[in-house]
């Protein structure tokens, strides 16, 4: 059957990027057979605006039932002064909430045409094509007991890494999952030299990777792990690591690659009955208030978390490929939206310029 998309736009410049995507979607309908039904709704402040809350529980049955929802991005300075009961985060903390989603997937990739945005040296990060994944809903910033007490004349501030073997065996398998859809390469991290979180982490992860013989697994101490990832990133394919240092690790990632404009991510949980992890796909950026209707955001990282999506949750890889080399073939072309211009004077592309150039790239494929 016609596999479902929910498409929950929110607000800011969330509205503006989707409009892109969703012509990009219809171009797969169109063009590569590859239909999909597409219900659209609100989320964040645009919910708030339309229902009083930030996600209602009609759009939350809507998201469990999806095999997966896009969003666009939530907040402004107008929700600012609401209730935090209402704000708009509280929306997309609801989705992840609910929907269990344990495994974040950052994945860094540097474009040729964008190598000289990165703060390392273009041939370090020049076709760079890493992805981190990151677990999302448990150990040091979730871990009981917690809380600042007094001890003797002072106090004392605590928090707890705790990680339970099956919150370790599900988010590793997520990760040898993608693994298997990309270069099968899986390097863990952790610190088993000092912490017992990281010596059950590395256990575990080694126990689940009996099951997938044809994925090579590595581990490395995370603070390694961070030197590695700037000194040569290009060794890594995919990476697993906890909340904390998946933290660290993703956001020092993000910048081998340059523009927030470009950076897609998804999170995904438990599979579904039709075997699809339940799944949201969201670019890394916000709302940005600064731009918004303007037109002038790039829509590229919310183009490239539908790639996303194409890729882990529909089984389209060559498909996802298609539309990432549309847009490396458009950033090659020299098309740019303002933020990835800098300081040069030339005129940018909007942000519907921009869809219909990566269009016209994809009708050219
Ligand atoms: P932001 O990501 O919205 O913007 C940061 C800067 O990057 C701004 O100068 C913005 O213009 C620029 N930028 C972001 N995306 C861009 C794009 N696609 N094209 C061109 N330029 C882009 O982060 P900020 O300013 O901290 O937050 C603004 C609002 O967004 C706040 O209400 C915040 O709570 C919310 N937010 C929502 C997120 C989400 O929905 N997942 C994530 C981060 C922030
Ligand atoms: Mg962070």
């Amino acid at each position: 059957s016609t596999p479902s998309l929910l498409i929950l736009p929110g607000d800011g410049i969330g509205p503006e990027v989707m409009a892109e995507v969703r012509r990009i979607i219809d171009w797969f309908g169109a063009k590569r057979g590859l239909p999909f039904d597409v219900s659209e709704d609100l989320v964040g402040g645009a919910a708030y605006d339309a229902h009083g809350t930030p996600l209602t529980d009609d759009t939350m049955a809507l998201a469990q039932d999806a095999d997966a929802v896009l969003l666009g991005a939530v907040g402004g300075p107008k929700y600012d002064v609401l209730d935090f009961s209402v704000k708009p985060e509280r929306g997309l903390l609801r989705l992840r909430k609910e929907m269990d989603l344990f495994a974040n997937l950052r994945p860094a990739q540097c474009f040729d045409a964008l190598a000289d945005f990165s703060s390392l040296k273009r041939d370090v990060v020049a076709g760079l094509d890493i992805m981190i994944v990151r677990e999302l809903t448990s150990g040091v910033y979730f871990g009981e007991p917690r809380g600042i007490f007094e001890d003797g004349n002072e106090r004392v501030g605590i928090n707890t890494q705790r990680y339970t073997e099956s919150e370790i065996e599900r988010v590793a398998r997520s990760a040898f999952d993608l693994a298997m859809k990309r270069d099968r390469k899986l390097c863990s991290m952790e610190k088993a030299n000092v912490m017992e979180s990281g010596v059950l982490w590395r256990e575990v992860v080694t126990r689940v990777g009996a099951e997938y013989p044809d994925v090579e697994l590595s581990h490395m101490y995370a603070d390694a792990g961070a030197m590695q990832l700037t000194r040569w990133p290009k060794q890594f394919d995919v990476i697993v690591t906890d909340n904390l240092f998946g933290d660290l690790l993703s956001d020092l990632a993000a910048m081998l690659t340059g523009s927030l404009g470009m950076l897609p991510s998804a999170s995904l949980g438990a599979p579904m009955s039709n075997g699809r992890p339940k799944a949201l796909y969201e670019p890394v950026h916000g709302s940005a208030p600064d731009i918004a209707g303007q037109g002038k955001a790039n829509p590229i990282a919310c183009i490239l978390s539908f790639a996303m999506a194409l890729r882990y949750s529909f089984d389209q890889g060559a498909e996802a490929s298609r539309l990432e080399a549309a847009v490396e073939h458009v950033l090659a072309e020299g098309h740019r939206t303002a933020d990835l211009l800098g300081e040069e004077g030339r005129a940018p592309l909007s942000t519907s310029a921009m869809g219909d150039a990566i269009l016209a790239a994809l009708d050219a494929s």
